[in-house]
């Protein structure tokens, strides 16, 4: 099966039903709260309220209940309800009336109530408030955050239904799935990293697997292990998604607000993958032009203390790399900067060997140094050559596939 690379697997491999949904978290409360909130809602009831971590399936699990029964869903997300009359004139008339012609109910879902900021906003919670208390239909919101202070109306005339960070045996039992479709020998313990790292958000699993993984028929420890190297905090990946995909030169500042990431480790990513997002030399022309003056900016920073030249340089290296744009923004798989990978390496490489030499050292009574000095340079002999010694060896001393690996290449 070929689908374009460019598809998500987040929607690829999305599941499509509340029995999936339990297939991979289990019986879940949530859930059934949800599904039960809706099926006896009535007009005057509350509305519910979603909230929980990012990635976790609060958008999937309302899409998947309202496809299951059979609800016609009017979803708006924070940027159509950021002023009241838009919010309104979307909601107003489908929460009134119901429909002549057909006999499915209405569900209005209103996502990242939490995105609700800047101008309007206020007003917007009032008017949402009305909504909730006018309509003939039920409402359902998502967030993230649902205690700031501004939404606690909303919080008054709702069912609160939280979600937790997804364990990480149901992410695993996913990206097993995910692998399984896509022809993928994975080995248990590179998803067991993957998952490890995401912390309990399926999206930024999922996310990381197609990194690592499209296009690949075995995935290994070693494939994933720089991902270790990342600092999950960091979330680079996503800081580039966010980037890349801004269409306002403040939603490309915001994005240096949300990263840790310091604006010269951001550079480092940025330069390694503007060629993977931007493929149209003209755009590519324009965003090089604009990352280049950032580097010059930085230099001169640096050079003459003068900080105030940092504003010119995150607004280069922000707006100037996202209104470079002229195609739409599509899912682009993205690489480590080399430079950053060539440094993990080398630690994760010192690691293997300390590691090694522990053996060496408990099994022949010797100490680190002379394991390291006087027995390596022999294993490392032995294991270059063709021999069968290597097998009794390896178990004799419990090594691991990678000791064995750096073991065969001289270290
Ligand atoms: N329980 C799950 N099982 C399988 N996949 C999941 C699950 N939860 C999330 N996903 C995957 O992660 C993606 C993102 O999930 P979703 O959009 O529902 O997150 P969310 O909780 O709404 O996050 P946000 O707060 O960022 O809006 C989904 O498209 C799906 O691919
Ligand atoms: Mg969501």
């Amino acid at each position: 099966m070929s689908t374009p690379s460019y598809v998500p697997w987040t929607e690829k491999h999305k599941p499509r039903s509340i029995a999936e949904i339990k297939e991979i978290v289990g019986e879940a409360d949530y859930i059934d709260n949800f599904v039960s909130w809706l099926k006896n809602w009535r007009p005057g009831e509350k509305a519910a309220l979603l909230y929980g971590p990012p990635g976790v399936g609060k958008t999937l699990l309302v899409e998947v209940v309202a496809k299951e029964f059979d609800y016609e869903l009017f979803q708006l997300n924070a940027s159509d309800t950021r002023t009241e009359g838009t919010l309104r004139r979307l909601v107003g008339q489908s929460s009134r009336t119901v429909s002549l012609y057909s006999s499915k109910g209405k569900l209005i879902f209103l996502d990242e109530i939490d995105g609700l900021y800047g101008i309007g906003e206020a007003d917007a919670v009032k008017a949402i408030v009305e909504l909730i208390k006018e309509s003939r239909v039920p409402i359902v919101m998502a967030a993230n955050d649902p205690w700031d202070p501004k939404l606690r109306p909303l919080r008054e005339v709702s069912v609160m239904i939280e979600f937790k960070r997804l364990r990480s045996s149901s992410i695993i039992k996913h990206l097993k799935k995910i692998c399984t479709k896509e022809g993928i020998m994975a080995d248990e313990r590179a998803l067991k990293i993957i998952a490890e790292l995401a912390e309990g958000d399926m999206r930024s699993a999922v996310n990381d697997l197609q990194a690592v993984a499209q296009g690949k028929k075995r995935l290994t420890v070693n494939d994933v292990s720089w991902l270790r190297a990342r600092n999950r905090q960091y979330q680079a990946f996503d800081v580039l998604r966010m980037l890349f995909s801004a269409k306002r030169c403040d939603d490309a500042r915001n994005v240096i607000n949300s990263s840790l990431l310091d604006y010269e480790t951001l550079m480092l990513w940025i330069d390694e993958n503007l060629p993977r997002q931007y493929t149209d030399p003209e755009e590519l022309a324009k965003a090089y032009y604009y990352l280049a003056r950032a580097d010059v900016f930085l230099g001169r920073m640096k050079r003459r203390q003068k900080w105030e030249l940092l504003k010119y340089i995150i607004d280069f290296m922000t707006a100037g790399i996202a209104m470079s744009k002229i195609h739409p923004y599509r899912f682009t798989k993205y690489g480590f900067p080399q430079k950053i990978l060539l440094l993990a390496k080398a630690k994760d490489m010192r690691a293997i060997r300390e590691s090694i030499c522990e053996k060496i050292a408990s099994k022949c009574h010797l100490s680190r140094k002379k394991a390291s000095t006087e027995v390596m340079p022999f294993l490392h002999v032995m294991f270059e050559a063709s021999g069968l010694a290597k097998r009794d060896i390896s178990r004799w001393l419990d090594l691991n596939e990678s000791m064995e690996a750096f073991l065969k290449k001289r270290g």
